[in-house]
C-alpha cells in the first residue's frame, strides 16, 4: 500500500472535522465534495458568509482570541476584526473544540497560515516547537524504508540552535512512527562532515543537537554528524561511519537549517522524481499548509494526512 493509501486508511477509521477557510476557493470546495463522499473527514467550508451567518459565534471567538492575545497586546477592537478573518476564524474554531484540525494554503502563503496558528493553536504540551516533515517517495526503493524516507525541517524554522534541532529530530521520528507506520526510526542528523571528518561550529551545533536528542530519547536509534551519503548508502558507511546503528540505513533526515532543509526536498522533488508531502508536527492540533500550486488531489490528501494527526 502507498504511503498515501495508509493515510487515507486511518483518516477514514476515525472520521475527524477539519476547517477549510479558503471555503470559497474552487479547488477547495470541489476537494470538500470529494473528502465528504469518500468519507475521509468531514470538511467545514468557511467563508465570510459563513462567518456573519453565526455572529454569536463570531463574538465567543473574538472574546477567546482577545483571551490568549491580550497580554501580547491585542485590543478587544482588534481581536473582534482579526476572529472575522476566515483564517483566524479556522484557528479559533479548531482552538474551540469546534473542528479538529486545520487545512489551509491554496491561497495564503505558508507565513500567513504558520503565524495565527503558532499563535492560537500553540504548541502540544510537552513540545516546546513547531516544525514540519516531508514525507518523500522515492523511486529507488533501496532508500530509508522502502523508498520512504522522512525529513526535517523543510518548512518552518529558519535558524533552529541545538536544542531545537534536538526537537525537529525527535518529533520528526515520532511523525515517522505515527503517520508514516515506520516501526523503527532511524535518525541521521546531516551535516558537510561525517564523524569529525571537518571541524567548523556549524557542524560542532549538529554534534551537539545529536547529543541533546539522545538525551531526550534515549530509546531513539540517532546518529551524527554525518553526510548525506554516508546516512543513506551501506557501501559509502562502511567507510565512513563504520559501527553506526543508523549510517546507511537511514530512513528519517534532518537537515541543520532550513535553507538546506527546503533545497534538499525540492532536489529531491525535481531531480530525484520524489513524491513529497509535508505535515507540521508540535502544535497542540494539527494544521496543514498546502502549496498554492496544489491540485485538488493535494488538497484532498492534506485533509486526510491533518484528519489522520488529529
Ligand atoms: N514553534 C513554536 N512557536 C513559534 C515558532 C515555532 N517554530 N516560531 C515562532 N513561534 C511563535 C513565537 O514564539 C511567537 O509567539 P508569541 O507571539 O505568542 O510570542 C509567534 O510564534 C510569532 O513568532 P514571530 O517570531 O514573531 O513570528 P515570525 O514573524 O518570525 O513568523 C514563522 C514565524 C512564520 C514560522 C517564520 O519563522 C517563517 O516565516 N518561517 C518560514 C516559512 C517559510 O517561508 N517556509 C518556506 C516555504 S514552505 C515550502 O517551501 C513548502
Amino acid at each position: 500500500m502507498s504511503l498515501i493509501d495508509t493515510i487515507r486508511e486511518k483518516a477514514k477509521s476515525d472520521v475527524k472535522r477539519i476547517a477549510l477557510p479558503e471555503g470559497d476557493e474552487p479547488r477547495t470546495v470541489k476537494a470538500a465534495e470529494i473528502i465528504r463522499a469518500e468519507g475521509l473527514a468531514e470538511p467545514i467550508l468557511i467563508t465570510p458568509e459563513s462567518i456573519a451567518a453565526d455572529p454569536r459565534r463570531l463574538e465567543s471567538y473574538a472574546a477567546l482570541l482577545y483571551e490568549l492575545r491580550k497580554a501580547k497586546g491585542l485590543t478587544e477592537e482588534a481581536a473582534a476584526k482579526l476572529a472575522a478573518a476566515p483564517m483566524y476564524y479556522g484557528m479559533l474554531m479548531v482552538k474551540a473544540g469546534d473542528a479538529d484540525g486545520l487545512v489551509s494554503g491554496a491561497v495564503h502563503s505558508t507565513g500567513d497560515m504558520l503565524r495565527p496558528a503558532l499563535q492560537v493553536i500553540k504548541t502540544a504540551p510537552g513540545m516546546k516547537l513547531v516544525s514540519s516533515s516531508f514525507l518523500i517517495e522515492c523511486p529507488n526503493k533501496a532508500l530509508g524504508e522502502n523508498g520512504l524516507l522522512v525529513y526535517a525541517d523543510c518548512v518552518v524554522n529558519p535558524c533552529p540552535n541545538a536544542e531545537e534541532l534536538a526537537n525537529i529530530a525527535v518529533a520528526t521520528a515520532e511523525t515517522a512512527r505515527k503517520l508514516c507506520g515506520i516501526a523503527e526510526p532511524r535518525v541521521a542528523m546531516l551535516s558537510f562532515s561525517t564523524k569529525g571528518s571537518a571541524s567548523h561550529e556549524l557542524v560542532d551545533k549538529v554534534r551537539e543537537a545529536t547529543e541533546i536528542a539522545r538525551g531526550l530519547a534515549p530509546d531513539l536509534l540517532i546518529d551524527g554528524e554525518m553526510q548525506l551519503d554516508a546516512a543513506l548508502v551501506p557501501e559509502v558507511a562502511a567507510l565512513k561511519a563504520k559501527g553506526s546503528p543508523v549510517a546507511g540505513r537511514a530512513n528519517v533526515l534532518i537537515f541543520p537549517d532550513l535553507q538546506s532543509g527546503n533545497i534538499g526536498y525540492k532536489i529531491t522533488q525535481r531531480i530525484g522524481g520524489a513524491d513529497c508531502f509535508a505535515v507540521l508536527q508540535g502544535l497542540a492540533s494539527p494544521c496543514n499548509d498546502l502549496s498554492r500550486g496544489c491540485s485538488v488531489e493535494d488538497i484532498v490528501n492534506t485533509v486526510a494526512a491533518t484528519s489522520a494527526q488529529a
